[in-house]
């Protein structure tokens, strides 16, 4: 079989890809899954896109997604008749060679490209042969970095297409505990707000996205195309007042500081303002705006300088004043009257901004320059090397710049580089409507200064990323990771030593030691967990690449001659060997060309039992039964059957029980003719042992654990449905171990779970209908169930069954209804 190749690079570099008018009609994506993963702050997401091409003719089908930036791509694979075809991640020049071969074939090649602010596009595409599938699979690797007391896990769902099995399921595991959690973006409002169930307990939680496919038709942003937009998880962990969090598994640890009972230090900030002519219009009315925002937000024991600057300087004052109400006024009146006018000399505005923070040093405070501006330097020294130098040289490591960088004008490299060179970091502010807010949400990640001169040192540790922080700001995060040397917890001692504002003794809670000059000690033994567990115990070694790779591409733009070769090298290593492609690597996909005919698996079409995945899905694909023992021979007592109802107000979920042979009205929905019911197994250890669905007079869906039966009208019977149904009312699809049933603004899904050999049904409803006359034990507020157990209940809405402490009472009470309205 020949192969050709196509090259998934960062940099979409010289070549223009002659784009191919898809014809979109012929391919139904028939299943989309995101499936993310978030383990200690480290989030694993999968994207799962399954593919038919329903023609009698070979079609290319395009795979198009969107990451977040900050993200690295580990993994991509397709699945095409019965083959594999892997990326692997190889060096940006040895990827180069076979990416211009393969162009110079004339076949296309995938590449990654950045959109909009926070994302990134995927896209590959590859020619598919009459009536058979492909299954696309990409992996992608991030840490969610702390900004402003939260992480922020960005999920973007662009299928291009209404999808029958469309879902997003996200497991959140946070050892610290999670503090709380929050979902929002575009796909969580409106008419799509009904599909997200959330669950957290502690220190895991959930959140499950099951639109249907009406739902994916109407919702906001949403169209004949499908959905477009993101969910975004929010959350924060609990944190330990002290040394915070360390993990230690197979030689790697990974450390998370960023103690918040601490009392902010007073900051000495200079913000040197650009008023050139590109500044005109919005940009300069935005950063009038932000001004008066940031001025207002300054603590009174704060001192600050305000220098606007084109290709020459304006001072508002000469010198650092203290933020009393008097100088906050006459810095507004200042601000309310900045113009634009002449070029840009941004060596001379920074250079003073440095001389204003050295000529005022103040015991116990912070020290911050901000530079905003939009353009190349025009006037004075344009060099940038030189500026790099000459600003390098004054601030001398003694305080932070920030640049930021506004629009699209600006030379962002140089700003980053001069940033990074000063212990701070750069931020592009995106020319919107919501500029000011940009502008004001960077100052106030930097407006709480808790600690300078953050040292962290890790005895019997080496390979260390980033231990010397300038600033700790308050909201924000410190995470430092490395391999430790001898694998012993007791020759392994972190610490971490920096300066806070003068205390009077005992200092905090947080710090067991107080030194002179405000120095103060984080030390905890206990902070350090041990992870044995069966959690993916790669993924600390993982946090340490990831951060050791993204701090190396840091280094290497800033440094020069060997030692930045020597970090490029180290990086690219680094890369290869963990398999992120970074801007030094490419992933070269292997794929074939040309069709293999043969049909093995012609999918039949129609109303007959389909296969929904597709035979090349290896090892994903079903196999064949799960066992189901036999009934046990001697007589048991009626179980008794514990449901579990979850409250988001009480901190513990109340439980109630249910014994007995009886069929429970799970859901009703009159308005669409929908009813549920499902019948107790009171002989097995099980919760259901049969769930029946009708939908109006003529349909009846009738699940156990071994086959779906459905009856339309009166004349159709479709037994020992294997795989699933589309039929046009409701959609049937069998996973491997859940049943996946939508009808119209209703979506729920039926585990199937195992114990000791025996399995059983518990239904959970994912896509709550908006109607008020839904009613049954579903149908309430949340309600998930769970199976009996002495002390506590095991909560069979999800997976991997977690077991919660509940409030057990009656039924009556839970339900504020008599039990016997849910029996039939
Ligand atoms: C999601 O990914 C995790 C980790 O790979 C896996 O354990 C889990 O079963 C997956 N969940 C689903 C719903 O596929
Ligand atoms: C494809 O199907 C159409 C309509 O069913 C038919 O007219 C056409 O001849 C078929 N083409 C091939 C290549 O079989
Ligand atoms: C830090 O932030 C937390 C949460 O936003 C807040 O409760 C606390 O008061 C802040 N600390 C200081 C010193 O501002
Ligand atoms: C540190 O990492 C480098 C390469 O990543 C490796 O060669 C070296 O053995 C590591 N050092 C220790 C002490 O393990
Ligand atoms: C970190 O700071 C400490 C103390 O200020 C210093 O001794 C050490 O050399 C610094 N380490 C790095 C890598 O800069
Ligand atoms: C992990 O260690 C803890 C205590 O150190 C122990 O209780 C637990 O059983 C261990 N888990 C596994 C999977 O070994
Ligand atoms: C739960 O709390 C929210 C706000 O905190 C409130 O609006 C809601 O009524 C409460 N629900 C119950 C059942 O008490
Ligand atoms: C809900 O049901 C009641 C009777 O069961 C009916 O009177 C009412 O119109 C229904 N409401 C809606 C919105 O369908």
């Amino acid at each position: 079989m020949e192969r050709a190749v196509v090259q998934i690079t960062l940099f979409g570099l010289l070549l223009a890809l002659a784009t191919t008018q898809l014809n979109k009609g012929n391919w139904d994506i028939y299943s989309f899954h995101i499936n993310s993963t978030v383990t200690s702050r480290y989030a694993t997401t999968v994207i799962t896109s399954r593919v038919a091409n329903r023609m009698n003719e070979s079609k290319e089908i395009e795979f198009q997604v969107r990451i977040p930036k900050n993200a690295f791509i580990s993994k991509f694979r397709m699945f095409i008749d019965g083959q594999v075809y892997d990326g692997v991640v190889k060096g940006k020049e040895k990827a180069q060679q076979q990416y211009t071969e393969a162009v110079s074939r004339g076949q296309s090649a995938g590449l990654v490209s950045s959109v909009g602010r926070t994302l990134e596009e995927f896209k590959t595409s590859v020619t598919v042969a009459a009536h058979k599938k492909v299954t696309f699979e990409l992996t992608y690797e991030e840490l969610l970095k702390r900004r402003l007391g939260k992480y922020v896990l960005q999920i973007h769902a662009r299928p291009m297409q209404p999808v029958k099995d469309f879902k997003v399921d996200v497991y959140i595991n946070e050892k610290a505990g999670i503090n709380f959690m929050k979902v929002k973006g575009g796909l969580s409002t409106n008419v799509l707000a009904t599909a997200i169930t959330r669950t957290q307990v502690d220190k895991q939680a959930w959140v499950y996205f099951y639109p249907t496919e009406e739902q994916q038709k109407t919702c906001d942003s949403c169209g004949e195309e499908g959905m477009n937009g993101d969910l975004v998880v929010v959350y924060d962990v609990n944190r330990n007042p002290s040394l915070g969090d360390i993990k230690k598994s197979r030689g790697y640890f990974v450390h998370h500081f960023a103690p918040s009972s601490l009392v902010s230090i007073p900051k000495n900030v200079v913000f040197v303002i650009d008023q050139s002519g590109s500044m005109h219009g919005r940009k300069m009315k935005q950063t009038r705006i932000a001004l008066l925002h940031i001025l207002n937000d300054l603590a009174e024991e704060d001192h600050f300088g305000l220098i606007t600057f084109d290709s020459s300087i304006v001072h508002w004052k000469r010198e650092l004043v203290q933020a009393n109400e008097q100088n906050l006024e006459s810095a507004k009146k200042f601000a309310s009257n900045i113009h634009e006018r002449g070029s840009t000399d941004i060596n001379k505005a920074v250079l003073e901004g440095v001389h204003m923070l050295n000529a005022h040093p103040r015991e116990d405070s912070a020290s911050i320059l901000i530079l905003l501006t939009d353009g190349d330097p025009t006037s004075g020294v344009t060099n940038l090397e030189q500026i790099q130098s000459n600003v390098r040289m004054a601030i001398a490591e003694k305080f932070p710049l920030y640049c930021l960088g506004f629009g699209f004008d600006v030379n962002f490299d140089f700003l980053e580089k001069m940033s990074l060179q000063n212990n701070g970091v750069a931020r592009r502010i995106y020319e919107d409507s919501d500029a000011d807010l940009q502008l004001k949400g960077f100052y106030e990640e930097v407006a709480t200064p808790l600690l300078t001169d953050v040292t962290m040192t890790y005895n019997g540790a080496t390979n260390l990323t980033q231990t010397n922080f300038s600033q700790y700001y308050n909201g924000s995060e410190i995470v430092v990771a490395g391999q430790i040397t001898d694998n012993s917890i007791e020759t392994f001692t972190p610490q971490v030593i920096a300066i806070s504002v003068r205390l009077a003794p005992p200092c905090t809670p947080a710090v067991i030691f107080c030194g002179r000059h405000n120095m103060m000690m984080f030390s905890d033994t206990n902070a350090i967990v041990e992870s044995n567990g069966t959690e993916s115990d790669s993924h600390i070694q993982r946090v340490w690449a990831y951060l050791t790779v993204k701090q190396l591409l840091e280094k290497e733009l800033v440094l020069s001659g060997s030692e930045k070769e020597n970090a490029k090298k180290q990086a690219l290593e680094l890369s290869l060997k963990y398999s992120f492609v970074t801007p030094l690597t490419s992933m070269v996909v292997t794929k074939p060309q040309g069709e293999n005919t043969d049909v093995l698996h012609k999918p039949k079409e129609g109303e007959t039992p389909e296969e929904f995945r597709p035979n090349a899905a290896g090892g994903q694909a079903f196999s064949g039964r799960r066992s189901h023992g036999g009934f046990p021979g001697k007589l048991t007592l009626p179980r008794s059957h514990r449901f579990l109802l979850k409250t988001e107000n009480l901190s513990l979920p109340l439980c109630f029980d249910v014994t007995g042979d009886v069929r429970l009205k799970l859901l009703r929905h009159p308005n669409r003719g929908l009813s549920v019911n499902g019948d107790l197994d009171s002989v097995q250890n099980g919760g259901f042992r049969r769930i029946v669905i009708h939908l109006k007079a003529d349909l009846l869906v009738d699940i156990d654990t071994r086959e779906i039966t459905v009856r339309e009208g009166q004349t159709l019977s479709i037994p020992k449905l294997k795989r699933g149904a589309y039929l046009s009312s409701l959609t049937v699809i069998r996973r491997d171990k859940e049943i996946d049933v939508a009808a119209g603004d209703t979506r729920m899904v039926i585990l199937i779970h195992e114990k000791d050999g025996n399995e059983f049904l518990w239904p959970i409803l994912r896509q709550k209908p908006l109607d008020n006359n839904v009613s049954g034990i579903l149908g309430g507020p949340t309600i998930f169930m769970s199976f009996f157990c002495r002390a506590s209940a095991v909560d069979y809405s999800i997976v991997s069954s977690p077991t919660h402490d509940c409030w057990l009472m009656s039924a009556e009470s839970a339900l504020q209804r008599r039990l016997d309205d849910f029996i039939i």
